[in-house]
């Protein structure tokens, strides 16, 4: 079933069309209804882009993909390339591949010529039910992940689920993680459903994929949506996305943003982290961290790291963007689907807990 909904901020307003088999037909329709075009692909799949007639006459870039294209450097060298196509404020950039493509080219969408067009096509399960909807980019830093970005509106973001049969069991368990954060953070309901229907999902099913992409998709734009710029003013901040992502993005830095553990790994880590702390903290219960736990294990979404209480984990924890006065910023459950930003831990507090 094809499926359409619709992001209304405060000053944009664009779609995002869940349609199974229809990625050539929506290329088309943008290389048709747009001038000038420069495509970011991902190598992994260049493949999809050759079955675009006269595929070789469009300008295009090819990027070997990873974390480890969010630097400096390749948003320099990357950005020459687009402007060596001779483009102008009408040009569309649109790229194809997963969360760090977009990351990438939205940040150079958002700078260069001071803001040219951004379209979307995510081809990983967790650039479709996340990175790609909501408007934030960026490239990571010494000090940090995803410390240098805008907040910048796509606009269009076409999901073609069935562009994911390609991806590694790994892969498709990354995104998959980011699904199951959605449901712990807002939906009971939907946790209820995953546990039942996660097989499917995680097989690709069609009918349970699509409804997973477009309920998590809901989930994200009603926080988007309700503090799109993460001013943390709103009970709804967008920052209760960042569940499990404080030390989930802590051990990316401390690997290095290697291959050693995927986003989706990181952030489950992160989850069980911070599910811990709300228990030891009296919010929630054992019962649902137990209920956490097991429906991680059944879908084999790792639950621990044995770096993850290194002090250097700490260390990269005090510098993270999103803390303020000297407290953490920290997304606890208060039950499963069921959130909230706590803004007054300290570090100290929360290693003595943990510990
Ligand atoms: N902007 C946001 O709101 C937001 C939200 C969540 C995550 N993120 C970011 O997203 C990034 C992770 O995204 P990701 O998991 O998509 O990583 P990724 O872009 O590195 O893709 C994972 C791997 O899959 C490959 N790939 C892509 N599409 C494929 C396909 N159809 N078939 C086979 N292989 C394919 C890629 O080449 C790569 O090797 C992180 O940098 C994270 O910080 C951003
Ligand atoms: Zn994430």
């Amino acid at each position: 079933m094809n499926r359409k909904i619709t992001l209304k901020t405060n000053n944009d307003i664009y779609s995002i069309y869940i349609e199974p088999n229809s990625i050539i037909k929506n290329l088309n329709r943008v290389i048709s209804a747009n001038k000038k075009i420069v495509f970011l692909i991902d190598k992994k799949v260049f493949f999809i882009f050759k079955k675009i007639k006269n595929y070789k006459k469009l300008n295009y870039i090819l990027i070997n993909c990873s974390e480890k294209i969010k630097s400096f450097d390749n948003y320099a060298t990357v950005s020459e390339k687009v402007l060596s196509f001779n483009i102008d404020r009408d040009t569309n950039i649109i790229a194809i591949g997963g969360g760090t493509l977009g990351d990438l080219s939205g940040f150079i969408a958002s700078t260069i010529l001071r803001g040219v067009n951004l379209t979307l096509f995510p081809t990983t399960l967790l650039s479709q039910v996340d990175s790609s909807i909501g408007g934030k980019n960026g490239i990571n830093s010494k000090s940090g992940k995803n410390l240098i970005g805008t907040f910048y509106q796509p606009k269009s973001v076409f999901i073609d689920p069935e562009v994911l049969s390609s991806l590694t069991k790994r892969e498709i368990l990354s995104g998959y993680a980011e699904i199951i954060k959605h449901a712990l953070i807002n939906d009971k309901k939907f946790f209820n459903w995953l546990d039942k229907n996660s097989k499917s999902i995680i097989n690709l099913d069609n009918k349970y994929l699509s409804e997973a992409i477009y309920k998590s998709i809901l989930i994200k734009k009603k926080y988007v949506l309700s503090d799109e710029k993460e001013k943390l003013k709103s009970i709804h901040s967008r920052a209760i996305l960042n569940f499990g992502h404080t030390f989930g993005h802590a051990l990316e830095s401390f690997y290095k943003y290697s291959t050693k553990l995927t986003h989706g790994e990181a952030i489950c880590i992160g989850m069980i982290i911070a599910g811990t702390l709300s228990y030891k903290l009296k919010y929630l219960s054992l019962k649902d961290l137990e209920k956490i736990k097991i429906h991680f294990k059944s879908n084999k979404l790792p639950l621990y790291d044995n770096k993850i209480y290194d002090n250097k984990i700490f260390q990269i924890i005090e510098k993270d963007k999103k803390n303020s006065n000297g407290k953490i910023n920290f997304v606890l459950l208060q039950s499963i689907g069921s959130s909230f930003l706590s803004k007054n831990l300290s570090l100290k507090k929360i290693k003595r807990i943990l510990k």
